[in-house]
Parts: structure tokens; C-alpha cells; sequence
């Protein structure tokens, strides 16, 4: 399905085109509808389809960014199944161009389904989906440029975390990253391997594959365009596959594990869309690619490891796995010296439970740093709170034979203490600069929600490219 503008009015009903109106109740009350559509018994609340003028009406209880945007998602799903080839849209009151913007990525991200072990692949007649701009209140080309750049972004990042773990391993990932860079042109591709971490002393993150017949990779992409005002670092776990190690998920749990790559295909999503957007911004994404496995040799409860930074970590838990990984990368990621350090991770079950599952929590020790996330977030249409640090959490995670412990001691607080951990291994002149974006929640949702299909969502990707091209702007 493409997405377009028309400044032309062709909402009339063409043969094999449809017809989709925005209203709020309140407009639509007042309508000339409204008496129409009371005969059938609909007063303006969710989707009617007038099927003589093939017109769906969309009534929303307020016209917001939001509601256009899931407007969007649920009109190109709703003829998805219909046999029109386009459906032209209008929306009730002024346009502008971040509310086409809304519409037509909601329209693109809402479309997408992840079909590559289906047998059959459904096919839809629907190939257009067209907003009418007809008073020219839309900057068109800047519009629709943004929105396919970050909506290819998006659902190829849906698409590679969806990729089952027997496919999609450490290694895969690496070689994506690798495509990807040649595809994009102004990226650069760095992987080191099992040899390469060990020379880097990530005995952290080594210990975590250790039982995996998948070698680790530590996957580094850079995006260094000329005159770039700041330096943005994102770090992502890339666990391609959490069973849990030695301390075994109950088998409910493990399903949907696949998904555990999330936060490190997020910020390979990000950094191809700040590329292609051609910011004025230096950004490196940082992938700690590992599967999280049972053997002989795995490491386990007991074992104490030496990180890269120096400290020694207690494993108290080898399900606390991702911030093992992620700890070695952020000190990676330290070395090049960042103005803003973010690492996104489905880091723990704590912050879903807090949360609920549409929600990413902010965490660092930066409050306008993390108000500014959080604002960046919302706008673009990511749920995010932040969730505060505190010196109480923090004792849970001290240990009495080494420097730290991989898991609180209390069994409340725990995306708070995970994030803590990872505080532990972010030097003083970063603290200020550091955030944390536990996407454990949204990352994977096996239902349909707002304008994400079941499955992956994507997480992250909308929020950091925002917040970092609100960064150039600042
Ligand atoms: N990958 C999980 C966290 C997770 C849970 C992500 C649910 C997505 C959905 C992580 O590695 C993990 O297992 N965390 C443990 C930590 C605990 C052992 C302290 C958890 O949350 O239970
Ligand atoms: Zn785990
Ligand atoms: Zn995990």
C-alpha cells in the first residue's frame, strides 16, 4: 500500500475508490449525516461504513495527534479486507502537516503484519491510501518523505525482531548490519567478534553466550555526517533468544523471548532513519548480540564476573542476563565520549508489571534530560514514563562477595534496580548524560494495539529518532 497527498478533491466516490471521513462526535452530530446514520442506529461512536457512497466515517471523541494517527491504522486496516484499490481520507477541520504526518505513518505502520511463515500470504486490493489536502495546508514532499523514511524504519525493524530465533541469531544480525550500511551509504559497520570481546575483556557479556552454539557479536554502526553539532551514542540488548540460562523461564515465559533483540534492532532502526534524514548529528548504535542459553559450560548462580569496566558482578540470577551485556557495550560506548548516552533494553518483567504493556520507562539520573526523552517520546506516539532512581533501591543491589549483585534483593523495584545496575558502570562525567529506556512492555505484544499489529511494535524507534532531531534543533 503507498501512501500519497492529493491537493485535488477526488472524494467522490470514484468506481473501486473509497471514501474515509475524520469527524469528532461533536462535528459529526451536527452533520449532515448524523440523521442518516441514527436510522441505522449509529450516533457517532467508532467506524460506520456508508456502503451506497462507499464513505467510512471514523468518529473520534477528540481530534488529536493520537486519534489521527490510530485513525490512520484502523482505516487502512478496515479496507484492507474490502475490495476497493484506494480510499482518499479527509479530516474534519484544519490540516497541518503534522497531522497529515500522523495519519499516513499511522496509515503505513497499521498495514504491516509480519507474513514470512504464512504459506498463503493474504492479499489486499487496497494499494492507496490517499489524504486529501485540498485547501494546500500540507508541505507535501518534507511530509511524506518523513514519514516513509521512519515508517520503512519501523516495520523493518517489526520485521527482524518478528525473524524466529532459529534464524535470527547474533551473527544474523551482524550481517544485517552490514547490508544495512551498504544499503544506506553514509553509515559505517564495525562487528567484533567472540576473538575481538575478549581482547575488549567483555567477559560480561561473554559469560552470558557462553553456553550458546551462536557466537556473540558486538555490532557497531556510525552515522558521522559533516559539521554534526553533537555526538548521540545508543546502546540496544540484542538477545536474540533469553531462555533464561541455568535460573530456566518456566516455559510461559520464554515464549515471545525471540523478541528479547528488541532494544538492539531499535537502535539499528534509529540510526538508518537519522541517516537517511541526513541529521547534523553524530550517532552510534551499539548492538550487544547474544543468545542466552543452557549447557555445560554455561556461566551461573555463583559465578562472579570481571567487566569490562573493571567491577566485579555477582550472578545471583543468569535470567538477569541483559544488563550483563549491556554493561560491557556501555562501557564500549563511554569510550567514545558522548554528549548523550541512551541505551534501550527489554530489560525487565518488573517494569511491565509497573507500567503495563504499552508503556516504556525512562530511567538516568538526568531530570531534564528525561522530561525532554519523555516529551519527545509522546509526540511522536510512544507511551513513556519516567520512573524515579533512589538510594534504598540501591542497596538492594550491593553484594557481599563482589562490587555488585546482577539482581535486587527484594523482589519489588525491579526495573528500578536493573536500571541502578546499569548506573554502576557509567562513569562520572556520563552520569548527567546517560539515560535508560526499559522497553520491555511494548517491544512485543502478541495483540493488535493502537497502530501495532500482534507481535513486534517496534519500540523506541519513533521516540529516539524524535529526540534526537529535536537534538539538532536545540
Ligand atoms: N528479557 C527479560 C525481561 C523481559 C520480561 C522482557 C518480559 C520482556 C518481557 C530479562 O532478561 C529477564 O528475564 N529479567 C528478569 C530479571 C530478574 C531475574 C531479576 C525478570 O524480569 O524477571
Ligand atoms: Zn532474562
Ligand atoms: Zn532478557
Amino acid at each position: 500500500m503507498k501512501v500519497s497527498i492529493s491537493k485535488t478533491n477526488t472524494f467522490s466516490g470514484t468506481k473501486g475508490c473509497a471514501q474515509a471521513l475524520l469527524i469528532s462526535k461533536s462535528a459529526f452530530v451536527k452533520s449532515p449525516y448524523a440523521k442518516l446514520c441514527k436510522s441505522f442506529g449509529f450516533e457517532g461512536e467508532g467506524k460506520f461504513f456508508l456502503q451506497e457512497q462507499a464513505l467510512l466515517l471514523v468518529c473520534v471523541e477528540v481530534i488529536n495527534l493520537d486519534s489521527i494517527r490510530e485513525a490512520g491504522a484502523s482505516i487502512a486496516r478496515y479496507f484492507r479486507a474490502l475490495p476497493y484499490k484506494s480510499v482518499s481520507v479527509a479530516l474534519n477541520g484544519k490540516l497541518d502537516d503534522s497531522k497529515a504526518y500522523a495519519l499516513l505513518l499511522g496509515a503505513l505502520l497499521g498495514v504491516y503484519e509480519c507474513v514470512s511463515y504464512k504459506s498463503k500470504t493474504p492479499s489486499s486490493a487496497l494499494k492507496e491510501f490517499i489524504l486529501l489536502d485540498k485547501d494546500n495546508e500540507v508541505a507535501s514532499v518534507n511530509v511524506l518523505k518523513k514519514v516513509h523514511i521512519v515508517a520503512q524504519s519501523v516495520n523493518e525493524v517489526r520485521e527482524i525482531i518478528n525473524t524466529i530465533p532459529q534464524v535470527a541469531t547474533p551473527k544474523y544480525l551482524a550481517k544485517y548490519a552490514k547490508d544495512l550500511s551498504k544499503e544506506v551509504g553514509n553509515l559505517e559497520c564495525k562487528i567484533l567478534d567472540e576473538e575481538a570481546l575478549q581482547k575488549e575483556k567483555m567477559n560480561a557479556f561473554l559469560a552470558v553466550n557462553r553456553a550458546s552454539c551462536n557466537p556473540p557479536r558486538l555490532i557497531h554502526l556510525s552515522y558521522k555526517p559533516k559539521g554534526a553539532t553533537k555526538r548521540i551514542v545508543l546502546v540496544g540488548k540484542g538477545l536474540t533468544y533469553d531462555c533464561g540460562g541455568l535460573s530456566l523461564k518456566p516455559a510461559d515465559f520464554m515464549v515471545t523471548m525471540k523478541a528479547d533483540k528488541s532494544g538492539g534492532c531499535a537502535v539499528m532502526g534509529i540510526i538508518k532513519a537519522i541517516a537517511q534524514l541526513g541529521a547534523k548529528i553524530e550517532v552510534h548504535s551499539i548492538v550487544g548480540a547474544a543468545e542466552n542459553m543452557i549447557g555445560g559450560n554455561a556461566y551461573k548462580p555463583d559465578d562472579v564476573l570481571y567487566s569490562r569496566e573493571g567491577k566485579t558482578i555477582e550472578v545471583r540470577n543468569t535470567d538477569a542476563e541483559g544488563r550483563l551485556v549491556l554493561v560491557d557495550c556501555l562501557s564500549y560506548a563511554q569510550d567514545l565520549k558522548p554528549d548523550i548516552l541512551i541505551d534501550f533494553a527489554t530489560l525487565t518483567g518488573a517494569c511491565v508489571v509497573a507500567l503495563g504493556e504499552y508503556t516504556s520507562g525512562i530511567m538516568g539520573h538526568n531530570d531534564k534530560l528525561k522530561a525532554q526523552f519523555e516529551k519527545c517520546a509522546l509526540e511522536s506516539g510512544e507511551l513513556m514514563a519516567t520512573l524515579p532512581f533512589n538510594a534504598h533501591l540501591k542497596k538492594l543491589i550491593e553484594s557481599k562477595i563482589a562490587d555488585v549483585c546482577n539482581v535486587g534483593s527484594s523482589r519489588y523495584g525491579g526495573a528500578i534496580s536493573a536500571g541502578l545496575f546499569l548506573s554502576q558502570f557509567i562513569r562520572e562525567e556520563f552520569k548527567q548524560k546517560w539515560l535508560h529506556i526499559d522497553i520491555a512492555g511494548p517491544a512485543y505484544v502478541e495483540r493488535e494495539w493502537d497502530i501495532n499489529p500482534s507481535g513486534a511494535s517496534g519500540a523506541g524507534v519513533r521516540a529516539g529518532v524524535e529526540f534526537i532531531l529535536a537534538q539538532g534543533k536545540a
